[in-house]
């Protein structure tokens, strides 16, 4: 039985059930209205989806259009149905996850086959050998340790690094710059500061590629001739910043929520087998890339209500991954659950490019951390990890841990 719920005032972000639980207030929503209007804070109205059924079949949509966002960048400019600009509108070149076909089908067709499952299925070793490499030094370290700062964060970028071509000694520029840039309360000044030191350093880095190509990703996409060096860097940013910030943030968050589910910990610990369903319910549990934006090219009818020409739509994958309609007891994470068929990577043309290159990492991190130490435990009171609900990616900012030194 639902029962009427007003219409939210600006998005819901509060996480007031647990760390990993969606806000009250949006499970409320999905539950009374999974298509609901909502008022931005300039007091203008734009839509809330958080259905499971309704998030699939709006993804699946190409009359919602990704061109107003930057995907998961989330720099603001003028859209219509949003506020009146007061800022600039950086549409970058090659940022593919903010077009529309045909632009999107042309980017996306390029970089289709340097991601397949069988091309990710040759990277496996080397990802296996980053990720023992990082244990080895966690090892040597004295406990307590930032997990974050000494795995979760260098095993992707490591990995994205070697695969792009771009020199890991430079991970300073560009882990600085993109979290400034996921950053929610920076500056627009901060944020296009931050952008423009990427851009600075990825432009210099695919201009040398084009001149001198190596046997790396961005060098097999510099020598598609058609390409501009401002594309071939919007894309360059694009696959270095979805790399490394997301996978890292899953790492860190599922092992802090492994560490708050000891009995889940356990059986995962005592059946390796069980690491590809357990990556999939984390990634549904977790759904660290939660908020997206679309807007509708049309008026367009979704789960009983119209959408109507112009409107700027939010869509909530953590709300639509913990719908009951889809994932009995959604709140509970069951290792043992069969969750493919989330959508944390998205859904439909934008489906997230890097899936099997994510689910390789994931796979190998969380079966090594877990086999290597088997003592890991928090350092501080799990009410003291600082969250991140400042940023646009879901994730923890630190997570000090611990182990026995006979962990080894
Ligand atoms: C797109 C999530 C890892 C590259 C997406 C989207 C989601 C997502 C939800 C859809 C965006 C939309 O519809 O607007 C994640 C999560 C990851 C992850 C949760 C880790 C656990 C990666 C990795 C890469 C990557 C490792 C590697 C390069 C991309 C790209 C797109 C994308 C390029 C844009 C695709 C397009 O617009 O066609 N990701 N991602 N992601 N992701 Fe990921």
């Amino acid at each position: 039985m639902t029962q009427p719920v007003p219409v939210p005032h600006g998005l819901p972000v509060e996480r007031d059930v647990s760390p990993f639980d969606p806000p009250g207030a949006i499970s409320r929503l999905r539950e009374a209205r999974p298509v609901s209007p909502l008022v931005f804070p300039d007091g203008h109205e734009g839509w809330l989806v958080t259905g499971y059924d309704e998030v699939r079949r709006l993804m699946a949509d190409t009359r919602f259009s990704s061109r107003q966002d930057l995907g998961v960048l989330h720099v603001p400019f003028e859209t219509p149905g949003m506020p009146p600009a007061t800022e600039p509108s950086p549409q970058m070149p090659g940022l593919f996850i903010s077009m529309d076909p045909p632009d999107h089908t042309r980017f996306r067709r390029m970089l289709t086959g340097a991601f397949t499952v069988k091309r990710m299925k040759l990277l496996e070793e080397h990802i296996t050998e980053v990720v023992e490499r990082q244990l080895d030094e966690l090892a040597r370290l004295t406990p307590p340790v930032d997990l974050v700062q000494e795995f979760a964060l260098p095993v992707p970028s490591l990995v994205i690094c070697e695969l792009l071509g771009v020199p890991y000694e430079d991970r300073d520029t560009f882990q600085v710059n993109s979290a400034k840039f996921l950053e929610k309360d920076v500056t627009l000044d901060d944020k296009m500061a931050a952008f423009g030191a990427m851009a600075a350093f990825l432009g210099e880095l695919v201009t040398r590629k084009r001149a001198e190509p190596g046997e790396d990703l961005l060098s097999d996409l510099a020598r598609h001739d058609e390409l501009s060096i401002e594309e071939l860097t919007g894309i360059a940013f694009l696959l270095l910043l979805a790399g490394h910030e997301t996978t890292a943030n899953m790492l860190a968050l599922g092992t802090f929520a492994l560490l708050e589910h000891p009995e889940q910990r356990a059986e995962l610990s005592a059946d390796p087998d069980l690491l590809p369903d357990a990556v999939e319910e984390l990634m549904r549990y977790l759904s660290i890339a939660d908020i997206f934006y679309r807007y509708a090219t049309e008026d367009i009818e979704l789960g009983g209500e119209t959408i109507t020409k112009g409107s700027t739509v939010v869509v909530s994958l953590l709300a639509a991954n913990h719908d009951p309609r889809r994932f009995e007891h959604p709140d509970t994470l069951d290792l043992h659950r069969k969750a493919r068929g989330h959508l944390a990577f998205g859904h439909g043309i934008h489906q997230c490019l890097g899936q099997q290159l994510a689910r390789i990492e994931m796979r190998a991190g969380f079966g090594a951390l877990l086999r290597r130490f088997p003592t890991l435990a928090l350092a501080i009171p799990a009410a003291e990890v600082r969250l991140k609900s400042d940023m646009n990616i879901y994730g923890v900012h630190e997570l000090p841990v611990t182990w026995t030194s006979t962990a080894e």
